[in-house]
């Protein structure tokens, strides 16, 4: 017997972190994009939007599924949305 996720948390939003929540909302979770700051994260939900988009486009989805998909997608810059019941961490290795 496994444990029920319900909710998945992305820390990182940038390319990987990106394509994890769009997996993951494609699967049907609800996920939160955790990010730095919030110029960051609006411009991940951004470049989610686009990449769903084009994924329409070339006939890979449906319009309403997609629209489905980013709907399950939220983003944040407190890190009390880590507190899912799966966080997938996607942060940039080199220190800065
Ligand atoms: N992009 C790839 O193809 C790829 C493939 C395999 C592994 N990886 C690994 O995945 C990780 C992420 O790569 P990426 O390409 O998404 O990098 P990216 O630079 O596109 O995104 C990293 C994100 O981490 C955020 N970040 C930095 N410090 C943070 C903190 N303290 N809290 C929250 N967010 C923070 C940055 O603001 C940025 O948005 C790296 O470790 C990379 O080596 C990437």
């Amino acid at each position: 017997m496994g444990i029920e996720i319900k909710t998945v948390a992305v820390a990182g939003a940038g390319t990987m972190g990106q394509g994890i929540a769009i997996s993951c909302a494609w699967a049907g979770y609800p996920v939160c994009l955790y990010d730095v700051n919030k110029q960051i994260c609006e411009r991940a939900l951004t470049l989610v939007e686009q990449h769903l988009n084009h994924l329409v486009e070339r006939g890979k989805i449906s319009a309403p599924a997609s629209a489905e998909i980013l709907k399950r997608i939220t983003v944040s810059t407190d890190p009390a949305t880590l507190k899912a019941d799966l966080v997938i961490e996607a942060i940039a290795e080199k220190w800065t």
